[in-house]
């Protein structure tokens, strides 16, 4: 779906996203929801805020999976995921703090292979994701899966492709300060999602986007295996559609 532009687009996705809260509110349901970081998706975490400060959305039945997190990271660093989701959303809502989760970018290194499998269990105990949102990398990762990620990939830890560590480096002062490792979902776990949006605004997105959405399936192109997917929408703005 393509909108006159981005803030239109975030406010049809909050929109979404409150619907599906308040569903599962009437059924004394909880919504489990996959998470996103990065520029993309801040219009719709404002939305969300202002729909819970000015009509009373509540997220009190609302249990979050983060995509991913940098590894290692502090996750009191400013550029953790955990501070920009903190700043972005949850320190703005009513959700529970056991209900948020992050993976954890502290992990000594021989705990993270259990620690992923247990950050699956987690979303599978739950009934599954109802829905994840995601944005796009300039290599076509999602989450963190980078080129040569495997359809059925889970939870782990991955390295960082050069240009996705090249787009981070104005947050961390430096391509060097941009840590080399991160622990994503993988593709598996998105793909178990009910629904799946991606969102993808602006010019700089327009190529990655026409690859996404009409180039080969391939590994080398990770966002290219949601063509497969029946319950996934690209919300985009026009700029980003622009060569579609
Ligand atoms: C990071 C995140 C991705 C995100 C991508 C795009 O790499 N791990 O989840 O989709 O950045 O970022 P932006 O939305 O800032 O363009």
């Amino acid at each position: 779906t393509v909108y006159e532009n981005a803030h239109i687009a975030s406010l049809r996705v909050a929109a979404r996203i409150t619907n599906l809260i308040k569903r599962k509110q009437d059924r004394g349901e909880k919504a489990v929801l996959g998470l996103a970081t990065g520029a993309t998706p801040v219009q719709v975490y404002e939305e969300l805020v202002r729909r819970h400060k000015e009509e009373g959305l509540s997220f009190s039945n609302v249990i979050t999976f983060n995509l991913d997190e940098y590894y290692p990271m502090d996750p009191s660093s400013r550029q953790s995921y955990v501070t920009f989701m903190n700043e972005n959303l949850f320190d703005h809502i009513d959700i529970k703090r056991e209900n948020i989760h992050i993976p954890d970018g502290t992990l000594p290194k021989e705990e993270i292979a259990a620690y992923c499998i247990a950050y699956e269990n987690m979303i599978e105990a739950l009934g599954g994701l109802d829905l994840q949102i995601l944005g796009i990398g300039r290599t076509g990762h999602i989450g963190f899966n980078e080129p040569g990620s495997a359809p059925n990939s889970g939870t782990r830890l991955v390295t960082l492709d050069d240009l996705t560590r090249r787009d981070a480096s104005r947050d961390f002062g430096g391509k060097e300060n941009v840590p080399t490792k991160a622990i994503t979902m993988g593709i598996g776990t998105i793909f178990k999602a009910r629904e799946i949006i991606l969102m993808a605004w602006n010019r700089k997105k327009a190529s990655i986007i026409k690859k996404a959405v009409e180039g080969e399936i391939s590994g080398e192109v990770p966002a290219t295996y949601l063509q497969l997917s029946e319950n996934t929408e690209f919300v985009l703005d026009e700029d980003a559609a622009a060569e579609l």
